[in-house]
C-alpha cells in the first residue's frame, strides 16, 4: 500500500450550491498535482467536518476535474448525516479529501471505436460525467440519463463544460421531462438495438436494480461489454476494513474501494450483490 495515496489533503471550497432537488454541486480547489493520476470513475474519501463527528469520511466520485488548475467538482445527493453537513458548508471553508482512489473506467482513445454508451440513473451521472468531459474520450458517445422527474434534472453543461463528443438522451420516470417516460434502461434499450452484433462499450452507474438489468441485457450480446461503477458502504476506503467487500463470479472477495469501484459486470456475483444491498 502506498500510504501517501490515502493521506487526506486540505481542499478549499470554491462553491457549494444546490443544482436540483436535494442535489448539490461542490467545487474544490486542490493542491497542484492532486489529479495527476486521475482516471474517470475514481473517487475520494471526503471528511465533511473538522471534528470526529461523523467519524467516517464519505466516498464521492469526481464528476469533473481540471488537472492543470487542480480543481474538481463533486455532485452529491443529500442522503444522511454526512451529506446533510456537507450541504451546509460555504465557499472559503476547508475540508479534507484523499487523492483519487480505486480503479476507474477502462477508456480507449481510438477515434475508430464503435459508439460507447454512458448509462446513468439519477445521481449515478456523477462518475460518468467525468468520462464525458475527458479530452481523450472515444467518440461518438451517447449519454443516457434517467431521472425521477423534472425537479431532479440539472444543467450538465454548467458542470462539465464542454461535454465532448456527447449526445445526451434524457428519460424521466413520470414523463415530466426528457425524450421518454421511463427509466434510463428503457431509453438505452430503445437506442442500442441497431448495434446488435457490433462491439460497443457501456459504462453505467445508478441503482443496483438498474445495473443488474443492464447486466442481463448485455450478457445476451457477446459483443457488448458493460462496466459498472458500484456504490457500497465504505468505512476506510483504503482496503483495511473489508466493509465494502463483494463476491466475484469466481468466488473470491473483491474490495470495491481498491478493486473497484468500476468493474466489468461479468466479474461480479450478482446474486450475492443483490442479497447484501
Ligand atoms: C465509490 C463511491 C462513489 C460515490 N459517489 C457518489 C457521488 O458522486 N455522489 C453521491 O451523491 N453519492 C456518491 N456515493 C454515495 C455516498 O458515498 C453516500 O450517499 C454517502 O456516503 C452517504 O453519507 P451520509 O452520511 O449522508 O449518509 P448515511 O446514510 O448517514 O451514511 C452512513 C454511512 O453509510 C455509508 N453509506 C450510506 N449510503 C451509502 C452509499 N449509497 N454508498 C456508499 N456508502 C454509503 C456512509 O459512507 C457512512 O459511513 C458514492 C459511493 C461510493 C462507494
Ligand atoms: S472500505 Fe474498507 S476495505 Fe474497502
Amino acid at each position: 500500500m502506498r500510504r501517501s495515496r490515502y493521506l487526506q489533503v486540505v481542499a478549499s471550497i470554491e462553491q457549494n450550491v444546490p443544482v436540483a432537488d436535494s442535489i448539490f454541486l461542490l467545487t474544490l480547489a486542490l493542491p497542484t498535482g492532486f489529479f495527476q493520476d486521475f482516471i474517470p470513475g475514481m473517487f475520494s474519501m471526503v471528511h465533511v467536518t473538522e471534528t470526529l463527528d461523523p467519524l467516517l469520511s464519505r466516498p464521492f466520485s469526481w464528476a469533473w476535474v481540471d488537472r492543470e488548475r487542480g480543481h474538481g467538482k463533486i455532485l452529491y445527493r443529500v442522503a444522511g448525516k454526512g451529506t446533510e453537513i456537507l450541504s451546509t458548508l460555504h465557499a472559503g471553508e476547508a475540508i479534507r479529501v484523499t487523492p483519487p482512489l480505486g480503479e476507474g473506467f477502462p477508456l480507449t482513445s481510438s477515434p475508430d471505436e464503435t459508439p460507447q454508451f454512458l448509462v446513468a440513473g439519477g445521481i449515478g451521472i456523477a462518475p460518468l460525467l467525468s468520462i464525458a468531459s475527458e479530452p481523450t474520450a472515444p467518440h461518438p458517445t451517447h449519454l443516457v440519463w434517467g431521472v425521477r422527474d423534472a425537479t431532479h434534472r440539472f444543467d450538465l453543461g454548467g458542470i462539465a463544460d464542454p461535454l465532448r463528443h456527447i449526445s445526451l438522451h434524457l428519460a424521466s420516470e413520470d414523463g415530466s421531462c426528457g425524450e421518454v417516460k421511463g427509466s434510463a434502461r428503457d431509453l438505452f434499450l430503445s437506442l442500442v438495438g441497431k448495434f446488435t452484433g457490433k462491439n460497443i462499450r457501456i459504462f453505467a452507474c445508478g441503482p443496483l436494480g438498474m445495473l443488474k438489468s443492464l447486466h442481463e441485457v448485455c450478457n445476451r450480446e457477446s459483443n457488448w461489454t458493460l462496466f459498472i461503477s458500484l456504490e457500497t458502504s465504505m468505512a476506510c476506503g483504503m482496503g483495511l476494513c473489508m466493509g465494502c467487500a463483494v463476491l466475484s463470479s469466481t468466488g473470491r472477495y473483491l474490495k470495491v474501494c481498491q478493486d473497484g469501484p468500476v468493474f466489468d459486470a461479468t466479474s461480479l456475483n450478482w446474486k450475492h450483490l443483490h442479497e447484501i444491498y
